[in-house]
């Protein structure tokens, strides 16, 4: 009976989709980024087979010091593993220790026109942003991206509302390669949390939670301290009204408030008006920053333990790069014999 079972584990798990995703190395991570993206890759994480990579080389587009950006490098990958992300379950590397990425960008490049490219909405904002550096691979940001994705033969991609257009520039190019030299590419569909683009700053609610926002009241940051964390809630703007009510289709700081709250305890907006009927502002910031505090407490209770151990963080980042490495080569393999490079 038991070996029937477990026949079927196995095979449950090679017919699991396979999910891609990647973020930037900004050495912080937001309770924003914690529930839009974070808290969904670690239960994707049971049912989906999980890729997931740090994109040390897509910030390079962005002028670094060295220091810095080796340190949020290393601070980054240790934050993700505090949030849940396991290498031992999913394959969690940093992109720049798979060399594929590298080289199945450049022949992206030779596929994907310089029209299409411009039109990206993100290289116009950066273009402008930062008008004195328009790198070439700022330009050719989304080849590298699209290179991370169909490496790994990748069903699902989870990523927020603004890297859209760069999944479905991926699938454009994997489709254009595939109407020139037969099925190549898996094509990947990009899936977007509803929630993910919900917490909004606490100081401007109509504005996404951000940790480049100059002022640090509007966000909090997953390792901040309990009596931090309470004094932001407190600040947080709310309406003149006094009611814990959700105003759909608005972006009230008191919606922000309820969302957070509603993706902390899993309750319905319903349940939470229900339950704070009758109370104020107050009374109802206190219970936030607490819920807020006891989900952070156990990851930054794992931040600090894995913090004192770096050769165990580097043993991970090192096996599972090399990991990635084998499936991302049987992919470029296929890509090197379709254009006629010669096998390695
Ligand atoms: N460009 C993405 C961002 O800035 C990060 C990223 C790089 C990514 N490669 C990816 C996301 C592949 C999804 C899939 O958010």
């Amino acid at each position: 009976m038991k070996n029937k079972i477990s026949d079927l584990n196995i095979q449950n798990l090679n017919s699991k989709k396979r999910i891609f995703s990647a973020i930037q190395p900004s050495g912080s991570v937001t309770l924003g980024n914690y529930l839009g993206s974070l808290k969904n890759w670690q239960e994707m994480q049971e049912n989906y087979d999980c890729i997931f990579a740090i994109a040390d080389l897509h910030t390079l587009t962005i002028r670094q010091d060295p220091k810095l950006f080796n340190e949020n490098i290393l601070k980054t990958y240790t934050l993700f593993m505090a949030c849940g992300i396991n290498p031992e379950k999913s394959l969690f590397f940093i992109q720049s220790h798979v060399a594929a990425h590298s080289q199945l960008a450049w022949i992206l490049n030779c596929y994907a026109f310089v029209g299409e490219l411009s039109r990206m909405t993100q290289f116009k904002d950066k273009s402008k942003k930062y008008s004195e550096n328009i790198n070439a691979g700022l330009f050719t940001y989304p080849c590298l991206m699209a290179a991370d994705i169909l490496l790994y033969d990748t069903n699902f991609v989870p990523i927020g509302k603004d890297q859209k257009q760069h999944v479905e520039m991926t699938r454009d190019i994997a489709q254009r390669f595939n109407n020139l030299y037969g099925k190549t590419f898996v094509l990947p569909e990009s899936i977007i949390p509803e929630i993910g683009s919900k917490i909004m700053s606490l100081k401007n609610p109509d504005k996404k939670m951000s940790k480049s926002d100059l002022n640090p009241e509007s966000y909090i940051a997953i390792l901040d301290e309990p009596k931090i964390i309470i004094n932001k809630i407190q600040h947080a703007v709310t309406d003149s009204n006094s009611e814990i009510k959700y105003h759909k289709g608005e972006l009230t700081g008191i919606n922000n408030l309820i969302t957070i709250y509603s993706c902390l305890t899993n309750k319905t907006l319903f349940e939470i008006e229900k339950e704070f009927e009758g109370k104020g502002y107050g009374h109802f910031k206190k219970i936030v920053s607490e819920i807020i505090i006891s989900e952070l407490e156990p990851i930054q209770k794992r931040f600090k333990d894995f913090n004192k151990n770096y050769d165990l963080i580097k043993s991970y980042y090192n096996k599972n790069s090399e990991a990635a490495s084998l499936i991302a080569q049987e992919v470029l393999a296929r890509v090197y014999e379709k254009i006629g490079l010669l096998a390695i």
